[in-house]
């Protein structure tokens, strides 16, 4: 049956959960539409995934299609950790990776199995060579806004000034964008960002991005109209996204969480519609304790109901374990609910959840507006401060509780409670709700049959397939 499928596309993943799931998602997708897609990542990566889902190590049918996983040692120790020294994990990551992906090809040619495209998403620009040297096609996925893709284009050409050490507070205007005020930049293009290594990560994808036949983004024309088009007289770009949620992928337990979910979802069934706030700061933001006794305080003194995602403390967070304070879950009684992780896709599907605190992840954020999801934007840095602009100001579903990176300050349970109130009664919630409500009809238009993402999802199966002929 494998040997039916329209041809092998081979995805290569960097090993991070916000890397990961729109890239599988993809994945799914294409596999709905009749191809094979294997499914690659780092081997640790691939631990992690086992754990949370039992059919990882099967090859699944999918839709007409199949999908299977492979996965390859990095080379880095276990207990290391990979994103501590970011220039040194993707130096490693390419050296492996030059060496391996050429390997897995080969053999996966002798078991019958040709690959047709190589698929991979950022910081891993060197696939793209990998398919050179091998004569394959290859594409990628833009797992970001095309708003941040465009800033960080600019920003990487020098063709409008960003803010710089002299002039830390100027305006950016980008063709085709609205005016960003210095603080709406994604926060790795400041002067004075803490985390260079993840600028340098991101533009490093610059360098290659004239290799790839296609660039797929995670996003969909309607939401992002002239930029979209704008950017692509200079890319081949097709926006298919929201890849959440795609009406063509089957229902299905293929996913890519490392945590296993908790389970929420009964809970959420006694609430009453509308009635409960979610909060999750997506999975690499790690709050600080101070900042995790505001939100609670903040929650307590609103009187709303929550769900509030609290991780795990990651080992090399530089804290010990994050606690809530004493007391906090005794007073909130059945009116809260805390877990480590949560199915997130049907969390925001729930009809009894009102509203999203969110830190902005471009994830979150195509989740939220696929939902129909008003949003309290928190954005912590990168392009989570450009996409609250974007949610709070242009889409105009969100409220804002800080400008810029809240990071390293403090918002107080004053705030907090001040912003969830606003987001869940009175005209401005109504008014975002309906806003959430239009941009939750135009993304379903978009991946619907004859939608403009169904139809980008098309002419790139069809360049797949013209070229292998
Ligand atoms: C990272 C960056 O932080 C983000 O700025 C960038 O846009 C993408 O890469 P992350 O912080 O993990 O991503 O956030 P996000 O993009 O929102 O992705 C998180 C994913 O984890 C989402 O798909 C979300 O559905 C999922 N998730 C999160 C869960 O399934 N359960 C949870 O409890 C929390």
């Amino acid at each position: 049956m494998v040997s039916e499928s329209l041809g092998h596309l081979f995805l290569v993943s960097f090993p991070g959960q916000g890397h990961v799931n729109p890239l599988l998602r993809l994945g799914k997708i294409l596999a709905s539409k009749g191809f094979l897609v294997t499914f690659s990542t780092t081997e640790t990566t691939g631990e992690q995934m086992r754990q949370a889902s039992d059919i990882i190590d099967k090859l699944t049918p999918f839709g007409d299609g199949f999908i299977r996983f492979e996965f390859f040692a990095d080379g880095w120790e276990e207990d290391e950790d990979r994103h501590q020294d970011l220039d040194q994990y993707l130096l490693q990551l390419e050296l492996v990776g030059k060496q391996v992906i050429p390997q897995m090809i080969k053999k996966n040619a002798e078991q019958g199995r040709p690959v047709s495209c190589l698929i991979n998403n950022p910081f891993i620009p060197w696939v793209t060579d990998v398919a050179t040297s091998l004569g394959l096609p290859s594409a990628m996925l833009w797992v970001q806004s095309c708003a941040c893709f465009a800033s960080y284009y600019h920003y990487y050409h020098g063709t409008v000034p960003f803010p710089d050490e002299e002039h830390p507070e100027i305006d950016v205007q980008l063709p085709w964008m609205p005016l960003l005020k210095y603080d709406e930049v994604p926060s790795y293009l400041y002067p004075t960002t803490p985390y260079p290594f993840l600028r340098r990560a991101i533009l490093g994808q610059y360098k290659n991005l004239d290799k790839p036949f296609c660039i797929l983004m995670e996003t969909f024309e309607e939401l992002e109209p002239e930029l979209i088009k704008h950017m692509s007289e200079i890319f081949p770009i097709r926006a298919v996204g929201p890849l959440f949620r795609n009406t063509k992928a089957p229902k299905t337990t293929v996913h890519g969480d490392f945590l296993k979910a908790d389970d929420c979802i009964e809970w959420l069934d006694t609430k009453p519609p509308s009635s409960v706030v979610y909060v999750s700061f997506g999975s690499v933001v790690q709050l600080k304790q101070d900042q995790w006794n505001e939100i609670a305080y903040g929650f307590l003194n609103s009187g709303v109901s929550f769900l509030l995602v609290m991780k795990p403390a990651h080992k090399d967070a530089g804290h010990d374990l994050l606690v809530l304070p004493d007391g906090f879950l005794e007073k909130a009684g059945d009116r809260g609910k805390v877990v480590q992780w949560s199915p997130q896709e049907k969390v925001l599907g729930h009809p009894s959840v009102a509203c999203f605190v969110t830190h902005c992840g471009w994830n979150s954020t195509m989740e939220a507006l696929t939902s129909g999801m008003p949003v309290v934007a928190f954005p912590q840095w990168g392009d989570q401060v450009t996409n609250a602009k974007y949610l709070v100001d242009i889409l105009k579903v969100g409220v804002r509780m800080c400008r810029g990176e809240a990071e390293n300050k403090l918002i107080t349970r004053d705030e907090i409670e001040k912003c969830l109130l606003e987001a869940t009664v009175g005209p401005k919630a109504v008014e975002m709700k309906q806003n959430a409500m239009k941009w939750k009809e135009a993304a379903a238009a978009a991946v619907a049959e004859g939608g403009s993402s169904d139809w980008n999802i098309r002419y790139f199966t069809d360049d797949i397939v013209k070229a292998n002929e």
